[in-house]
């Protein structure tokens, strides 16, 4: 696992909109796994500008996003394809067909779109790279804690720590979705790639976990220790609780030193 520790959140996006740029440089086509929540979103905004600018193109890429409500329309403006849209979609040269969240629109029975998103992600060849957020609760997508570790994409209640925490998007309380459809872990293990960021000291328990505590369904995020090429790319207020904090700067100093003595190349 890299872990990069950044001073601020603006650098956080910054950097994470770098490995994109770069990944799209080498791959125009490549498959995206994307993330909804508070935390990408500059990162989002970052693309968008680039995009406008010229430095990145999504016209070839697909992207498949980590989990819906179920029983919105997604003309909702709380459902996570309205999000989504808003935030990026609609700011970037995608082609909308090339889009995907598990949708679960009213009338759909949940029981299938998990089998036929896996499908879906499967033909088009695997997702290259995943983002990811991660819950106070260490949940990555709708994973909440006692997510099987091998899990698929399916259907899942949330907790009720997370539907608390995502009530200030509802103003209807009663319209609040309680389950939602998310790729599961073994979905999200399957990426070539994972970079998960997190920003802010409500999340330094579950960077914690996720970084240094045992690998547990308790801390969904700790099966991401499972996975070959991960990079958690964290401010200092999330790295606060880090024990081995000055190992993983170590690390960064000699991957920029290894780095610099190539560069020119
Ligand atoms: P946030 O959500 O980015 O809004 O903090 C992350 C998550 O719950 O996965």
């Amino acid at each position: 696992m890299d872990v990069v520790i950044l001073d601020s959140s603006d650098a956080v996006a910054a950097e994470g909109a770098k490995r994109i740029r770069a990944l799209l440089g080498e791959k125009p086509n490549a498959v995206l796994g994307l993330a909804t929540g508070r935390t990408p979103l500059s990162m989002y905004k970052q693309l968008a500008s680039d995009c406008e600018q010229g430095r990145v193109s999504f016209a070839e890429v697909t992207t498949f996003n980590l989990d819906e409500y179920v029983g919105l329309n997604a003309d909702d403006p709380q459902s996570y394809r309205y999000f989504m849209n808003r935030e990026l979609f609609d700011q970037i040269d995608i082609d909308q067909s090339n889009t995907n969240l598990p949708m679960c629109e009213p009338g759909v029975n949940p029981v299938s779109v998990g089998p036929q998103y896996e499908a879906a992600i499967w033909a088009a060849g695997g997702i290259d790279l995943q983002v990811l957020g991660i819950g106070q609760n260490g949940h990555i997508g709708f994973n909440e804690p006692t997510s099987s570790l091998n899990s698929r994409t399916r259907v899942k209640t949330l907790t009720r720590e997370t539907l608390g925490r995502n009530s200030q998007y509802f103003d209807d309380p009663d319209g609040q979705p309680l389950i939602a459809v998310t790729m599961g872990i073994a979905t999200i293990l399957d990426a070539a790639t994972v970079l998960l960021l997190a920003t802010g000291h409500d999340k330094a328990a579950a960077i914690q976990q996720l970084v240094e505590g045992p690998v547990s369904a308790m801390w969904p995020a700790t099966a991401l220790q499972l996975h070959e090429r991960v990079t958690v790319l964290i401010d200092d207020a999330a790295a606060s609780r880090l024990e081995k904090r000055d190992y993983y700067d170590w690390v960064g100093q000699q991957r920029q030193r290894l780095q610099s003595q190539f560069d020119g190349e």
